[in-house]
């Protein structure tokens, strides 16, 4: 069994999210924007975001998973569920859960700049830049930085669990 601390509370999530779509509907006045959602972790996150926006936003999905060892990401990213329109001309905004090694994004940006988006930003709810091993991926909206700890809960899980925690927490392994 793991044992769980509460390292963000769900008010401290709140208030900061509240923040980030303030800030996104500012940025894009009077234009509109396309979320795209990165399964399975970030729909809490994207969901609730995407409630805080006072612009017109579109959303889609995408799937994909790493190549390799399950654990540490390899950086090369298979697609296993594409979205479902193309993004020419849309100001998209990738959204995830949590930033690690950077390799997932830096592949995923790549990938979705080749599509003639009108802008690519990317918003996260968590990032350990204590973890980061490439140097091309900008973060423009922050939810929080953490150290380098396992955490769960929010979207994220540890092998499928605890997905549905209201909170961000720590895992300890006992
Ligand atoms: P990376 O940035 O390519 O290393 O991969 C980031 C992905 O690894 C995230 O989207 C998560 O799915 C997963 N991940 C990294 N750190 C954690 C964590 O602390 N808890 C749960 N999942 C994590
Ligand atoms: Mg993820």
């Amino acid at each position: 069994m793991e044992n769980i601390t509460v390292l963000l509370s769900e008010e401290e999530l709140d208030a900061k999210i509240k923040e980030m779509g303030e800030r996104i509907s500012r940025d894009y006045a009077g234009e509109s924007v396309h979320l795209i959602c990165v399964l399975k972790g970030a729909t809490f996150f994207m969901c609730e975001l995407a409630k805080r926006i006072s612009i017109p936003v579109s959303i889609d999905f995408m799937s994909v998973s790493s190549y390799g060892d399950s654990t540490e990401s390899s950086g090369v990213v298979k697609i296993i569920k594409d979205l479902d329109k193309p993004l020419e001309g849309k100001n998209v905004i990738v959204v995830e859960d949590i930033i690690d090694t950077g390799r997932t994004l830096s592949y995923l940006l790549k990938v979705l700049s080749h599509r003639s988006p009108k802008s690519l930003k990317l918003a996260t709810l968590l990032d350990k830049p204590d973890r980061r091993v490439v140097s091309d991926v900008t973060v423009d909206y922050e939810g929080f930085v953490i150290p380098d700890e396992f955490v769960v809960g929010y979207g994220l899980d540890y092998a499928e669990k605890y997905r549905n925690l209201p909170y961000i927490g720590v895992v300890h392994l006992q």
